[in-house]
């Protein structure tokens, strides 16, 4: 089947606003130093060009999830399956996710990211979609907010492409 994919949010517009984030997580995180998490693969092009912005001592670690198909996957449990390289104890940690959507995988991470005892721990994301929501998850800085629409580019991928794309964009079947 043909598809194109018509631009959502423009590459002028995602950068402009990570740089904002950037700049607001500057103030937040003043005289401290940021442990960002980023989570695969999805959230590398977003966690890059954030943490170009950040301006204060930033260290990086990555980790790699997958959901449990079938019906273990309503009850949000996912499978790690890259952890992270460091411990986190006593750091600030924020997590870089590229989307926000019914947020189980995210309700799952940040518990499982609670009980090994950050000295803080937040939440950014690049895209929300509130009205898919199913489990709450705290949102600390969020890009934009958008419709229940299948999205692609800045990392988020359909099956496994476009995530090169430098704007959000959506897929549509010709
Ligand atoms: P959750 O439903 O909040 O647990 O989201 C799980 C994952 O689904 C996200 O981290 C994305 O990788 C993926 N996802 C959700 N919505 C979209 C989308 O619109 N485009 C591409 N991937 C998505
Ligand atoms: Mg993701």
């Amino acid at each position: 089947m043909a598809e194109h994919v018509e631009i959502m949010i423009s590459e002028e517009d995602v950068d402009k606003r990570i740089k904002e984030i950037g700049e607001q997580i500057t103030r937040d995180y003043a005289g401290k130093q940021v442990h960002l998490i980023c989570v695969l693969k999805g959230g590398s092009f977003f966690l890059c060009e954030l943490a170009k912005r950040i301006d204060l001592p930033v260290s990086l670690d990555f980790m790699s999830v997958s959901s449990y198909g079938g019906d273990t996957k309503s009850s949000g449990v996912v499978k790690i399956v890259k952890d992270l390289d460091e411990s986190i104890k006593d750091k600030d940690v924020l997590i870089v996710e590229d989307i926000v959507d019914s947020g189980r995988t995210l309700s799952y991470l940040l518990q499982m990211m609670q009980d090994r005892k950050p000295a803080s721990l937040k939440l950014c994301t690049l895209l929300d979609k509130p009205s898919r929501r199913v489990t709450d998850v705290k949102v600390d800085y969020t890009g934009f907010e958008i419709p229940d629409e299948f999205v692609v580019g800045y990392g988020l991928d359909y099956d496994q492409r476009y995530r090169n794309l430098p704007y959000i964009g959506v897929v549509k079947f010709d």
